[in-house]
């Protein structure tokens, strides 16, 4: 028998009410991910997967549905959930390590203790020698790198990461990928990774969910049965190729789906 899901989204629904009106961000999405798994998020721009994520990582709270993180009901940030916006988010008048530890500081705890922990961290995501030079002389690549070295430092088990290798130019996010795929295979963090890029959900998941436009609901889902390790030359395979394409189409067919008069 498989162990229950280390995360379970129930009838997400979130709507936003403002000076504008109200607009529906989420109409019943449900999602369950296994400990140890890579899960992505598709869908077209403003469907709503960032306020999925945000509400995983109890930022705001559903308007209506349940999500849970390892058996409890998730109602208030954990320090078990940790998150990489799209942003690196680093304070300019901080160097590198004080932005490392700055959420130490917020939880009042002494960063000290984990120090071993972040120097690894910095190894692997080649950070190395950097630590002093403060975020305006460092590239936007290292600055993500930071942070997520920032997200991992806490050890937490989920890790969410909302788009973030969206500013980074190809080359750079092939990079991120890559390390990305390490830290994962080493560290069996559960991840749920949302993106733009469909070959990039593809290359980096065992499984992906597509969302429909706003609000948004579950479209299809795909298991990706590419093995692994999956070097970066799997991305010139033609199989990888077929599954891109097919999730472009189901996109693609959601979006038509939308703008067709009822
Ligand atoms: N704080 C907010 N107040 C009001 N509306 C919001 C708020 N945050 C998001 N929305 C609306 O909710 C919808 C979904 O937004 P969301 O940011 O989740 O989309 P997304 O799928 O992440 O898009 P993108 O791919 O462009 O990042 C959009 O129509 C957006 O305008
Ligand atoms: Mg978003």
């Amino acid at each position: 028998m498989q162990n229950p899901p280390i995360i379970t989204v129930e009838n997400a629904c979130k709507t936003f009410t403002g000076d504008r009106g109200e607009v529906q961000a989420l109409d019943g999405f449900d999602m369950a991910v296994r400990e140890g798994q890579f899960v992505s998020i598709v869908g077209p721009s403003g469907c709503g997967k960032s306020t999925l994520l945000w509400a995983m990582a109890a930022l705001w709270p559903l308007t209506e549905g349940r999500i849970t993180v390892n058996g409890r009901e998730v109602l208030e940030p954990r320090r078990e959930i940790g998150m990489v916006f799209q942003t690196s988010n680093m304070l300019p008048w901080r160097n590198l390590l004080q932005n490392i530890r700055f959420p130490f500081e917020i939880m009042r705890e002494d960063p000290e203790r984990y120090r071993d922990r972040i120097d690894e961290l910095i190894e692997i995501t080649a950070l190395k020698g950097f630590e002093r030079h403060y975020p305006g002389e460092l590239s936007g690549g290292m600055q993500q790198r930071a942070s997520i070295v920032r997200a991992l430092a806490y050890d937490p088990r989920v890790l969410l990461m909302d788009e973030p290798f969206g500013a980074l130019d190809a080359f750079t996010r092939d990079e991120m990928n890559l390390m990305l795929l390490n830290i994962w295979e080493q560290s069996r963090k559960t991840i749920v990774f949302v993106t733009h890029q469909i070959p990039e959900a593809v290359y980096l998941s065992d499984r992906v969910y597509v969302m429909t436009p706003r609000p948004g609901r579950n479209s299809k889902i795909y298991d990706i049965d590419l093995p692994r390790p999956r070097p970066l030359s799997v991305t010139a395979e033609p199989h990888f190729f077929e599954i891109v394409a097919e999730i472009k189409q189901t996109i693609f067919q959601d979006v038509q789906n939308d703008a067709a008069p009822a």
